[in-house]
Formats: structure tokens, C-alpha cells, sequence
């Protein structure tokens, strides 16, 4: 176990999912808990789906103890992070989020985040992050990319030490301020359509509107004939060139 900025780093080989392995961790109270991990045999993606887990790539998860009036900005904080250190490392590319919370460089996805509840009050971030290799299956359903690809050479330690100290710096201005308005400012410049025509698709249901932003609770805002949605969950299509 190592420790970073008050964050304790457990790093493995080899897990089912980082995600999973944190839960052992998050028996004590007000720990700030890090699981990272070289493979994943059972990586797993937003709505079910599964997160190829090539070596060489950054797989990690992160536990907290919040309270659950502060889950939206800390999922808005996380994606945030990414992008700023993604946009540092190389400040030619196009960096990008797609709601709710994809990193994308020049139009291709380089990372996903999946939020899950933890054990007592603990929330689990885990993330992945196309560091060298990036899945290029034919039931992929979005473009792919790397970190490598566009330019970008990093280790998945060095990355990890560099979200740390982000995320950190970000949560402290966040809670500086006392409420999330600065954060989803900061997160809308990165966000890919605002005000573009988009699908959005919930199981099998699809709803179309214009992007008009996101909500402080993290919901994208979408408006059509019925007045604005808010809607929590779903994938995004862009049906209008950005
Ligand atoms: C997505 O875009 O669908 C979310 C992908 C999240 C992948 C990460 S890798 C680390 C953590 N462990 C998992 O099993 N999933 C997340």
C-alpha cells in the first residue's frame, strides 16, 4: 500500500474489477481509498456492458465518504479532472466530455467512468483510461482511441498520481464555494453539443432535443416540444454535426 496525498493507493496485477476490490476496503470510516490495478478479467462498463481491460491501460477506482447531496458534483468534479489533465498533456488535441461522463480526444472515446454505491456511506468512482491500447471491435459502438494514439506519453502511475492531485485541488475550490455552479461552468466548456440536436437512449426508448446543458444535480437538460427533460441516464448520439 502506498500512500498520495492522503489518499491510500492499493495497486494490484490483476483483479475482477477495481471496482469490486475497493468494497473490501471501505470498512473504516473517512478513509480516502484508491484501487488500482495492471489487468481486469471482469471489467465493467456503464448500463451493463463490459470494459475490455487491455494491458498497459489505467484501470482504478476511488472510495469516498460523502454525503448524498454531493454525489452529482463529485461525478461532475471526476470527469472535469480528466479533461484538464488530458488537455494539459497535450494542449493541440480536441478534448471533450460526453455526457455523462466520456473523455474524448478528437472525437473518440479515451475514457469512461462508472459510479456505484459502496458499502456504509462510501461511493465507488471507477475509471478507465485508454493509456496504450484502446478496443477496436466491431460491436463497439463508439469510436476509440488511446492516450498513445494522440500524442500523449504517460505512465498509468503517473496518470493516477496526476488525477489525484487534480481531483483533489478541484474538490477544494468546490467546497470553497459551497454549491456547484463554478463546477458545471467549468465542466460545460468541455461538454461535446451544447446546443446541438441530440438522441439520447434509455433501454429502448429514445428521446431526441436540443442539448441545453446539464443541471447542478449532474442531469442533462434536454429540450424538445414537451419543455425540458432532465434525464439521469442513457447514452448520447449527436445527430448534428458540432
Ligand atoms: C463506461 O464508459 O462504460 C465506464 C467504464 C468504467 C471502467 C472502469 S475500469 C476501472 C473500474 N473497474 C471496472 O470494472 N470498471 C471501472
Amino acid at each position: 500500500m502506498a500512500e498520495y496525498e492522503e489518499w491510500k493507493i492499493y495497486c494490484y496485477d490483476e483483479v475482477t474489477s477495481t471496482n469490486d476490490v475497493i468494497k473490501d476496503y471501505c470498512s473504516e470510516p473517512k478513509q480516502k481509498i484508491v484501487v488500482w490495478a495492471k489487468n481486469q478479467t471482469e471489467g465493467r462498463g456503464r448500463l451493463g456492458r463490459r470494459w475490455q481491460s487491455l494491458r498497459g491501460n489505467l484501470f482504478f477506482s476511488c472510495a469516498l465518504e460523502i454525503d448524498m447531496a454531493d454525489l452529482s458534483g463529485l461525478v461532475i468534479l471526476c470527469g472535469l479532472s480528466l479533461c484538464q489533465i488530458i488537455k494539459e498533456l497535450n494542449p493541440q488535441n480536441l478534448v471533450q466530455i460526453k455526457w455523462p461522463n466520456d473523455v474524448l480526444i478528437n472525437e473518440a472515446k479515451v475514457s469512461g467512468m462508472l459510479l456505484e454505491k459502496g458499502p456504509n456511506d462510501y461511493i465507488i468512482i471507477g475509471i478507465g483510461v485508454n493509456i496504450i491500447n484502446y478496443p477496436q471491435a466491431i460491436d463497439i459502438i463508439y469510436k476509440t482511441t488511446s492516450l498513445q494514439h494522440e500524442n500523449i506519453t504517460i505512465s498509468p502511475e503517473n496518470l493516477l498520481k496526476c488525477f489525484i492531485s487534480k481531483f483533489n485541488a478541484n474538490k477544494n475550490l468546490w467546497q470553497h464555494c459551497g454549491n456547484n455552479e463554478k463546477l458545471v461552468a467549468s465542466w460545460l466548456k468541455f461538454a461535446k453539443g451544447i446546443g446541438k440536436k441530440l438522441l439520447v437512449r434509455q433501454n429502448n426508448v429514445e428521446i431526441c432535443g436540443m442539448f441545453q446543458g446539464i443541471d447542478a444535480n449532474g442531469c442533462l437538460l434536454l429540450e424538445n416540444e414537451q419543455g425540458v427533460c432532465h434525464i439521469r441516464a442513457g447514452d448520447v448520439f449527436y445527430t448534428e454535426e458540432n
